[in-house]
């Protein structure tokens, strides 16, 4: 398997909140120019250590579950999308007929995919590139080449996930921000 090179995928947002904090308190020697900037993944909850409702009595970083959850949402949005779950036969036949592994390594795939896009520390993402996970000849389960239209109609059912899992406008804003920057990779007619 391809490592993807996800250096420009990375967003980093700035830290306005501690920006204004330094502004508004001039005696403080540690300047935010010297705190690490802060990611889309803290802001969608970091590393904060919460209980993972799909585990009982397990942990996961608030950020990942956040991810996962809108991953897992936009998946089902996707599966009920006639524009664009054609390209899912090989998935959508595999869980109609009870059989959710290829469910669960899409979902974990594409939640390590986001949680290192949007700046985690803890995870790799260890699928195929974007360019080969989206090209029929190196991925039997993508049926057929995905055009700009499919990427639009991807996008849209991203947002509805992310909306369903009450991401401000301005977090869905940045996740869109960054998958467009992979629409050269995805886009392949
Ligand atoms: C920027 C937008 C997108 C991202 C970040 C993305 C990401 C991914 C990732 C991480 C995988 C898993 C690869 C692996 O397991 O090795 C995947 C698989 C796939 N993607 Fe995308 N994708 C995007 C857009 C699209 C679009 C527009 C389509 C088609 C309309 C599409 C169709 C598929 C299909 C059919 C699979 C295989 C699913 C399966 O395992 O059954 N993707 N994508």
């Amino acid at each position: 398997m391809k490592k993807v090179n996800l250096g420009r995928a990375f967003i980093a947002v700035a830290a306005t909140g501690l920006l204004a904090a330094g502004m508004a308190l001039p005696s403080c020697k540690k300047s935010s120019s010297s705190s690490p900037a802060m990611t889309l993944y803290d802001s969608l909850g970091g590393t904060t250590m919460v209980a993972d409702p799909a585990a009982p009595g397990t942990m996961i970083e608030k950020g990942r579950l956040g991810l996962r959850s809108v991953v897992d949402s936009t998946i089902f949005v996707i599966a009920a999308d006639t524009a664009i779950n054609e390209y899912f036969t090989v998935l959508l036949a595999e869980v109609t007929s009870g059989n959710t592994t290829g469910f669960n390594a899409l979902s974990k795939n594409l939640t390590d995919f986001f949680c290192v896009a949007t700046g985690a520390k803890n995870f790799t993402y260890g699928g195929k590139s974007m360019t080969a996970a989206h090209d029929p000849a190196q991925n039997s389960r993508m049926n057929g080449k995905a055009n700009a239209a499919d990427f639009d109609a991807f996008v849209a059912d991203l947002v509805k996930g992310a909306q369903k899992n009450g991401l401000s406008t301005q977090l869905i804003g940045q996740v869109g921000a960054l998958v467009g920057t992979l629409k050269t990779q995805v886009v392949q007619r």
